[in-house]
């Protein structure tokens, strides 16, 4: 681990506060806070073997939501490590804020350089971000490397074919048509035919052939189907990697908005009062 690479836990002094404050407009805390949210999170945690005493890391850990579940399983007081890691420094600002135990680590980094951060470990929970990694060989070799023989590697997405369940690619299709109207109406220029979604995704085979090849057993797979509201659909649009998924190019607070308006939009003119959508939750253990 080099001095850049230090573990990160002074929050203060780490992001100048401008820059912080300036983040968190557009952080995923408040979508995290539904009650659906936890309930998949907490299922993907319950399942992932954590005992009291282990090491554990919790990668792309965000505004802190899923480490709060992790120390959940490491006794009372909490016992063991856990390693904290994610790119975005005012999400670290606000995940420092609301864990106080002293286990917990927080390292600002990537996945693709998870083996440089961190020692070998018993337990990796990677929570609602494996889509937005690029190259996913490259991020599940090494994520194999710092388990332990027997070690757990857990994740959970809902970026993945399938998670799309009945005609509700009809309702996406609505909401980015509506987010666009709304854009062009202001003078914005945007790409047509845009997903409302993040990058990269598989299907739950590919994911499980990528588990095989670098050394996992069979893994567990589940998919659970959750309703999310129109509030929550319009709290994910407040999260800057959503936004720039779903309008790439245009600015933030303007992507924002559009989307809020255009899903309002959609609810309304399919008089819906939610949208299923389905979680892809693994467990598997390496070899
Ligand atoms: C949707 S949030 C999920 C946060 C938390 N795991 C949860 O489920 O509540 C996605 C997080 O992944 C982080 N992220 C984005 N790219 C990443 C990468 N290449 N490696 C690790 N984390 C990444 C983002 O900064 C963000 O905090």
């Amino acid at each position: 681990m080099d001095a850049s690479e230090a573990p990160w836990q002074a929050p203060a002094p780490a992001v100048p506060s401008g820059a912080a404050d300036a983040d968190e407009q557009f952080s995923f805390a408040k979508f995290a806070a539904h009650p659906f949210f936890k309930e998949v999170n907490a299922w993907l945690v319950a399942h992932s073997g954590i005992r009291p005493g282990a090491e554990v890391v919790d990668l792309g850990c965000g505004p802190g939501a899923v480490t709060e579940l992790i120390l959940q399983w490491m006794g009372i007081p909490p016992r063991g490590r856990v390693f904290a890691i994610d790119p975005s420094a005012s999400a670290l600002v606000q995940a420092a804020g609301r864990i106080r135990a002293a286990i917990v680590q927080f390292i600002q980094g990537t996945a693709e350089r998870v083996a440089q951060l961190v020692p070998p470990v018993d337990t990796v929970v990677f929570c609602n971000a494996i889509h937005l990694v690029a190259d996913k060989n490259q991020v599940v070799g090494g994520i194999s490397r710092i388990l332990r023989p027997g070690g757990v590697f857990s994740f959970n997405t809902t970026f993945f074919t399938g998670a799309y369940p009945g005609d509700t690619p009809r309702f996406y299709k609505l909401w980015v048509l509506r987010a666009v109207r709304w854009l062009r109406e202001r003078g914005y220029d945007v790409a047509r035919g845009v997903k409302a979604t993040a990058m990269q995704w598989l299907s739950p085979e590919e994911y499980q052939a990528l588990l095989r090849a670098h050394g996992f057993g069979e893994a567990v797979v589940e998919f659970q189907e959750k309703e999310l509201n129109c509030q929550a659909w319009e709290d994910i649009s407040e999260f800057s990697m959503f936004i720039q998924g779903a309008l790439p190019g245009v600015p933030l607070e303007v992507g924002m908005e559009a989307l809020k308006v255009g899903v309002r939009q959609a609810f309304e003119e399919m008089k819906l009062q939610a949208v299923p959508r389905v979680w892809l939750q693994v467990v598997a253990r390496r070899a």
